[in-house]
């Protein structure tokens, strides 16, 4: 009795002394002067905190806890020393006008190693007021407008947990990492919010996004140029505008997308469902390859499988120099459920780049409203150009049939 006793405390020791987070010191905020009133700016608090933590040389959280806090803006530098996180168990709120912020992220987080922020709170970025007044896409110079987490350079890394509100620009934009995940993560903003992507990626390798929700008004996760090994699943998407690869093609020096995969996802009354596109008369060639989606349900999508090589929205490029990049090996499996766009399947390649190594399979979608001519119902279609896909399985609607080669 006696002995089996020992073993179960040694045991329990043992248990006790294993994992970093059990043992991370904690530099609790409010230890630094921050005030759960919702008032007083946090930002030096918030700074001195993070000073500490990421000299430490011994694992170390940074807690922000229960309460509303105001921040203006912060950025959270490294190298640190050793595994630096920062845990928000309140709310922290941004100021509602963005020329406050004085900065194009709101929490900008760069170069660290091993990063993680985590916990159960909320960054609300309170956007309303800026999307009332966004007019960048009638003014190129529009003003900087704050994102509401930017991570730079920052690898080995892990976001669990929080939700991201609200944001006045993209929630989330991930530039030159590696080896980055997103976990049990939400996004929230009103369906009519302007710009509001999700998680866009660009110029990053090994990402990955699982078992979270997005609701927004723009992507729910956006691909770009230099992205290699996405994967995105069990990934709630709606409203918004999809999964998106690109734009691509538009900009000189843009690296090549590799190693996409969308697996096991939802989407639910979104404007577009999977969808690659690129812009006409690119100024150099580009590709993207080995990208896959498959195992996806969508509830009353638009266009939910979508290849669009002339892409040009606001009429802003010359539409009769074809797209340079170079799409292949794709696959299109197992996506279900309901359009809410007759044209359910559309993949316009590019005339002098046409697709090349594309399979659809197992595609069952219904078109749940009129059809263009007014009348009841109408069966779902599909458009084709300068594609000539691999087919496996059960196709409704039929792809690629009765639809021209170029449009
Ligand atoms: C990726 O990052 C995680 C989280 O820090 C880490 O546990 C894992 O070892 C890293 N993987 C590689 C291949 O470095
Ligand atoms: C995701 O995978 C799980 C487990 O295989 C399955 O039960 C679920 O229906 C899948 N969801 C989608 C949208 O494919
Ligand atoms: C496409 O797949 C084929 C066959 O697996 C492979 O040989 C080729 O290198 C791939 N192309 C690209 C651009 O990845």
């Amino acid at each position: 009795m006696a002995m089996e006793f020992r073993i179960t405390a040694i045991c329990f020791l043992l248990l006790l002394a294993q994992g970093p987070e059990t043992q991370a010191a904690i530099f609790d905020v409010t230890k630094y002067g921050a005030q759960a009133s919702g008032k007083s700016d946090i930002s030096q608090a918030l700074m001195s905190a993070w000073k500490e933590a990421c000299g430490s040389i011994t694992p170390s959280t940074v807690l922000i806890p229960r309460g509303t806090y105001l921040l203006t803006a912060v950025k959270i530098l490294g190298p640190c020393k050793a595994p630096v996180g920062i845990q928000v168990q309140g709310t922290l709120l941004a100021p509602a006008n963005p020329a406050q912020v004085k900065a194009d992220g709101w929490l900008t987080i760069e170069r660290i190693d091993r990063f993680m922020l985590f916990g159960t709170g909320t960054l609300d970025g309170q956007g309303a007021t800026a999307w009332a007044n966004n007019d960048c896409s009638k003014n190129p110079n529009c003003g900087p407008i704050p994102m509401n987490l930017r991570f730079n350079f920052v690898t080995n890394s892990v976001v669990r947990g929080i939700t991201s509100k609200d944001s006045k620009n993209f929630h989330v934009n991930v530039l030159g990492c590696t080896n980055f995940t997103f976990q049990h993560f939400t996004i929230s903003a009103p369906e009519t919010s302007i710009n509001t992507d999700g998680i866009h990626i660009g110029r990053s390798t090994g990402i990955s996004i699982t078992d979270t929700n997005i609701m927004t008004g723009d992507d729910c996760v956006s691909i770009g140029d230099g992205s290699q090994q996405i994967n995105v699943e069990r990934v709630t998407c709606g409203p918004g505008h999809g999964f998106s690869v690109g734009s691509l093609g538009r900009y000189k020096n843009e690296g090549p997308v590799v190693g996409i995969t969308v697996r096991n996802c939802t989407l639910t009354n979104t404007q577009n469902g999977v969808r690659v596109k690129s812009w006409p008369a690119s100024p150099a060639p580009g590709t993207a390859s080995e990208m896959h989606f498959e195992d996806i349900i969508m509830n009353n999508v638009g266009n939910p499988i979508l290849i669009d090589q002339e892409y040009c929205p606001y009429n802003q490029c010359n539409m009769k120099n074809p797209s340079l990049v170079k799409i292949s090996n794709v696959s299109f499996k197992n996506i279900r459920g309901t359009t809410s766009t007759q044209l359910a399947v559309k993949l316009v390649c590019s005339s002098s780049n046409p697709c090349q190594n594309v399979e659809v399979g197992d595609i069952d979608l219904a078109y749940t409203g009129k059809a263009n001519t007014g009348t009841q119902g109408g069966a779902a279609t599909s458009q084709c150009a300068n594609i000539k896909p691999i087919f496996s399985g059960k196709l409704n609607p039929p792809v690629c049939v009765n639809s021209a080669q170029s449009s």
